[in-house]
């Protein structure tokens, strides 16, 4: 083989690993702002993240602040367009210590370029009815917003509504579930079809006497995820090889 050809194959080679993604997909922390280097046992989860305690990317303080109205974490005001119900506010709460706790988000962390975080989650699959019951429990709150990553008026230092945006309840900004789950934090979430317990889908609540869910689903993802990125590895090399042999 000319010492071109060879050069060639390594280049080739060299493109098709770094187009692998992230190879450690299980029990990891995204790197974020809060989050923990290494998920680890921490036995003081506060309440509603408390089922993460024998294995979670979140402190005690963290855990603590994601329970306050306006938490330290981000300075988030839930009550925008006056009080949240709390029915409403408990789901909040549990979606902030499944994002800060869950140490099986690894299949949809993707890099991002912001100034508050290296990393993200998109499009985690969550279960069909803890989404719907968070839509039901929220609709009667009141928003001004359908994204709440984007377009507050900071001003203030806590998240205020911009003057064109009027406040109206949940289903005016979110007319269905899917609207909801899907759009508030720009496609963090994409909710899927699969039910609670199919072990398919991550479930934002769950009773750790039976362990945590989310265990299971990760590994699903990361194999089919895995499996997915090796055959087209195989196939880009092997088409490398082929036409490296044309050539020769
Ligand atoms: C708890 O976390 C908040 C927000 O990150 C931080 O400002 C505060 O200093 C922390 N408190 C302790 C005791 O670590
Ligand atoms: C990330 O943002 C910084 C500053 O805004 C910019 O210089 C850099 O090129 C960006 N990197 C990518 C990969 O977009
Ligand atoms: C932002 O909020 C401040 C008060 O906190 C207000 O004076 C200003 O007009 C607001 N700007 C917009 C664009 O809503
Ligand atoms: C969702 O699941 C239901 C019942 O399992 C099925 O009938 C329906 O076709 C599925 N929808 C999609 C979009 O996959």
């Amino acid at each position: 083989m000319a010492p071109t050809q060879l050069w060639l194959l390594l280049v080739w080679a060299a493109e098709v690993w770094a187009a692998r993604p992230r190879t450690e997909l299980l029990n990891v922390c995204m790197n974020a702002r809060h989050h923990k280097e290494k998920p680890g046992r921490e036995d003081k989860l506060h309440e509603q993240c408390s089922p993460w305690k024998k294995n979670a990317c979140c402190s005690v303080n963290t855990s603590l602040e994601a329970h306050r109205d306006v938490s330290l974490l981000y300075n988030f005001n839930w009550d925008h367009c006056g009080p949240m119900a709390p029915a409403c506010k408990r789901h909040f709460i549990q979606d902030t210590c499944l994002y800060e706790c869950s140490p099986n988000l690894g299949p949809w962390i993707q890099e991002v370029n912001q100034s508050w975080r290296k990393e993200r989650i998109l499009n985690v699959p969550l279960c069909k009815e803890d989404c719907e019951s968070w839509w039901e429990d929220c609709r009667t709150s009141s928003t001004c917003k359908s994204n709440w990553h984007k377009g507050w008026n900071w001003t203030s230092g806590i998240n205020e509504c911009p003057v064109k945006n009027a406040c109206h309840r949940f289903d005016f900004y979110f007319p269905t579930p899917a609207a909801l789950c899907n759009e508030i934090w720009s496609h963090s979430f994409k909710v899927s079809n699969y039910s609670r317990g199919s072990g398919r889908c991550i479930q934002m609540w769950f009773d750790p006497a039976q362990g945590n869910p989310n265990e299971e689903v990760a590994r699903f993802y990361a194999e089919a995820m895995m499996n997915g990125a090796e055959l087209h590895g195989a196939w880009s090399l092997l088409l490398g090889l082929a036409l490296l042999l044309l050539l020769s």
